[in-house]
């Protein structure tokens, strides 16, 4: 099989495609032959190095991939040889760096869901840590229907998903996007969408719409700090990068949140987007064989969707 190699930490030049030994089937493990996979900005930071911490018992040659959307190759775990699925690869917990940049991967029968037969190979691929890293955030923040919940990077992969469940929950959604995409933002169900700007006229204009502060706000852009003054006393923040979350004030609960692989939210989100329900993008597809350049095109930003790498 290739798999696409982190050779050492730095620039996209340090991934190579080489040959490997196809893995063999092994005990509590599903094999997955891949068909697509998508390269989000987590991949783009373990390259460089800037997540070394988190994976200490890793060595090079790794190979990077939360994303998992392919047919199961043997029957084993409840799943059978042929059966589409997707799954998140939860690199960073693993550790092992034997991620879904590659055309087979073991994959923990728990870290899998089932995949409608009318979704394509590279929607699929969108909607795995995406979509359950904004489950999880909605569901950390709480709150209720009719709550104003402010939701920045809106136009993104996680903050289009976090926008889409939050307002199909009865939430009033104050979406923050770019300036050339409120138009695929307002589509997606949300009470408001505001310009991106620099922070501190980003809050005079939630505070317009909200006086008070909205009741939470989910920060896919990592504004930061700064964003607290968007949000009421009392009320909630969460930060897409928990790393980077900032200090509470005010009363406001702060936290992060970590994706991690759930079969049953994940079925129910695919399902929906297969239903229409959710909306996905994508900027490209690009064959595995250009990873680099796709490494290279997510760091130089403007992207609209994700870039997806077909096997
Ligand atoms: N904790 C976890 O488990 C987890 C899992 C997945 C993702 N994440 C994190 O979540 C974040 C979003 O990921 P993603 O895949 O959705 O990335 P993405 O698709 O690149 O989306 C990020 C969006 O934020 C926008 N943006 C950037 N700075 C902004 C600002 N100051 N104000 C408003 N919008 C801004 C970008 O717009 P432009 O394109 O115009 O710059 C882009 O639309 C990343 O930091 C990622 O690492 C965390």
């Amino acid at each position: 099989m290739r798999a696409l190699e982190v050779t050492t930490f730095g620039t996209p030049d340090v991934l190579r495609l080489l040959d490997r030994p196809d893995p063999e089937p092994r005990s509590g493990a599903v094999r997955v032959r891949m068909h697509a996979t998508v390269v989000n900005p987590v991949d783009s930071w373990i390259r460089r190095g800037t997540m070394a911490h988190r994976t200490p018992n890793l060595s090079f040659p790794f190979t990077l991939g939360f994303d998992i959307a392919g047919t199961v190759l043997d029957d084993a775990h409840g799943f059978t040889a042929g059966q589409r699925v997707i799954g998140l690869y939860p690199w960073l917990v693993e550790g092992t760096g034997k991620g879904a940049n590659a055309e087979i991967v073991h994959a923990d029968p728990r870290w899998l869901a089932p995949l409608p037969p009318s979704l394509e190979w590279a929607v699929a691929a969108t909607v795995p840590l995406n979509s359950l890293t904004a489950r999880q955030s909605l569901d950390l923040l709480g709150g209720a229907a009719g709550e104003t919940v402010l939701v920045t990077g809106a136009s993104g992969a996680v903050g289009s998903f976090a926008a889409q469940l939050a307002a199909a929950e009865g939430a009033k959604v104050v979406a923050v996007a770019s300036a050339d995409d409120e138009a695929y933002v307002s589509a997606l169900g949300v009470q408001h969408v505001l310009p991106r700007d620099e922070p501190r006229r980003l809050v005079e204009a939630v505070r317009k719409i909200a006086p008070n502060g909205v009741d939470r706000a989910f920060d896919a852009a990592l504004v930061g700090a700064p964003l607290l003054g968007a949000v009421r006393d009392g009320g909630g923040f969460l930060s897409a990068v928990e790393a980077v979350a900032p200090a509470s004030e005010r009363g406001i609960t702060v936290t992060g949140v970590h994706a991690k692989p759930n079969t049953t939210q994940l079925t129910d989100l695919v399902r929906r987007v297969a239903a229409g329900e959710l909306t996905t993008r994508i900027a490209d597809v690009l064959p595995i064989e250009h990873g680099a350049e796709a490494h290279r095109r997510l760091e130089a930003g403007g992207l609209r969707g994700k870039l997806v790498l077909t096997y």
